[in-house]
């Protein structure tokens, strides 16, 4: 995905990285911006990754999260996705955690797809 990104980015002020969530390879308060779409489910750490994402962004940063959040999803927390933060209750307090605030929700698409909004 990267290489594609690379080849086909038309804008030189664009830089691509590989990394994890849990451990990005950028400098604390570098963005004003973190967007991450259909990622954090996949996170082995949300907990961490949140906190990274609080740490690259500068103060008044804003974060968009958009991933399945759903009540809906409660019985696959019994089981495969055991511990994982898919519901919004859950989302909210590892963002508390992490140090956002002003967490929105935002439905999107499909009835279990969410996005939060929130603020350093
Ligand atoms: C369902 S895909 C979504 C891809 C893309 N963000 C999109 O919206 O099309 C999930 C992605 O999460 C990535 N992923 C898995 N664990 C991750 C982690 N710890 N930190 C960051 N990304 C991770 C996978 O490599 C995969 O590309």
């Amino acid at each position: 995905m990267i290489e594609t990104a690379r080849a086909t980015a038309s804008d030189d002020r664009l830089r691509f990285s590989v990394g994890v969530a849990e451990r990005l390879p950028y400098r604390g308060e570098a963005f004003d911006l973190v967007v991450s779409t259909t990622s954090f489910d996949h996170w082995a750490d949300q907990q961490a990754g949140l906190a990274e994402c609080a740490r690259v962004l500068a103060p008044g940063g804003h974060l968009v999260l958009a991933d399945q959040f759903s009540a809906l999803l409660w019985p696959t927390l019994l089981a495969g996705r055991r511990g994982k933060a898919r519901t919004r209750a859950r989302a909210t307090r590892l963002l508390t955690a992490a140090g956002f605030r002003f967490p929105e929700w935002h439905a999107r698409y499909a009835i279990t797809i969410r996005a939060v909004t929130a603020t350093k």
